[in-house]
């Protein structure tokens, strides 16, 4: 795959954690005049932090930010969005869409605790409804282009963890969307990678350490803290984009950070 191609990306949670590394990371790559890059997430100032890093590296990219809370957000906030970075011109030869932005929930209830319609309405928007709105409207607005989907998929989707019933049922839910997507779209219009980044060192692995209700899944986050076996964000990155260039999987494919074929 030719990450050099004129590109409009547009990530989300690129605040920070794994999004702003793969922002940061795809953008230095975009050599061709007319590439653009989207960032969305909540705290503007660590926006503007993640777009002064693309900047320092490609002066001449333009880059675009803005907040937007994903709980409450609206497939007309997307198409806003899209349409006014240049969404839809046909002079891009490829557009690229991380749906990254994700919370873990509410670790420290088992899934017979987890009954509260208002707080599952909210997660669930933020982390799949939201997700699916974006992906339509950019699906929609980049029709006439080829396209690359990529989900920030996790373990959590495929397998169940103890502490996680928040976290397992988005991130499947989720997941599903994009393989049945995979299944519709040619994979010459529209590619798509389910990629699990292993367990990195974010704020989302902080607070399931600090929150989770079972011991087991506690003490295995702080040993591999404490010994320096979890991933750092540029390491899953450096990853992704590796998997991205070899391209040996298949549109729709789970690929795991660990999964040697790919
Ligand atoms: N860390 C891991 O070990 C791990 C493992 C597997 C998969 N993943 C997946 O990787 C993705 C990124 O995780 P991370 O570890 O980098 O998490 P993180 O450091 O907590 O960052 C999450 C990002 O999502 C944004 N976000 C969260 N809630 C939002 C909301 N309601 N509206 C808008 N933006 C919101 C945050 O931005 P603001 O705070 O600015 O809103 C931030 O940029 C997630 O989808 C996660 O499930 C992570």
């Amino acid at each position: 795959m030719d990450l050099k191609q004129r590109t409009y990306l547009l990530v989300t949670g690129a605040s920070r954690g794994i999004g702003r590394e793969f922002a940061q990371q795809l953008a230095k790559r975009f050599r061709a005049e007319g590439s653009v890059v989207t960032l969305l997430g909540r705290n503007q100032a660590l926006l503007e932090e993640t777009k002064a890093e693309i900047v320092a590296t490609v002066p001449s990219l333009p880059v675009h930010t803005y907040s937007l809370e994903l709980e409450m957000a609206k497939a007309e906030d997307f198409s806003k969005i899209l349409e006014a970075t240049g969404g839809g011109s046909s002079s891009f030869e490829r557009a690229i869409v991380i749906h990254n932005a994700g919370t873990v929930g509410d670790t420290s209830k088992r899934a017979k605790e987890i009954g509260d319609t208002d707080y599952l309405q909210s997660y669930y928007h933020s982390n799949v409804f939201s997700a699916i709105s974006l992906n339509c409207e950019f699906m929609r607005v980049f029709q006439a282009i080829p396209k690359l989907v990529v989900n920030l998929s996790t373990l959590a989707a495929i397998a169940p963890i103890s502490s996680m019933a928040h976290y397992c049922t988005v991130k499947a839910a989720r997941e599903m969307y994009f393989r049945v997507l995979a299944t519709e779209e040619s994979a010459d219009d529209t590619l798509v990678l389910n990629y699990a980044p292993g367990v990195i060192d974010t704020q989302m692995t902080v607070q399931v350490q600090r929150e989770a209700h079972d011991p087991a899944v506690v003490a295995m986050f702080r040993e591999q803290r404490e010994s320096k076996t979890m991933l750092t964000p540029g390491q899953t990155t450096e990853r992704f984009i590796k998997v991205l260039e070899a391209f040996k999987f298949k549109s729709g494919d789970h690929v795991d950070y660990r999964d040697e074929k790919f």
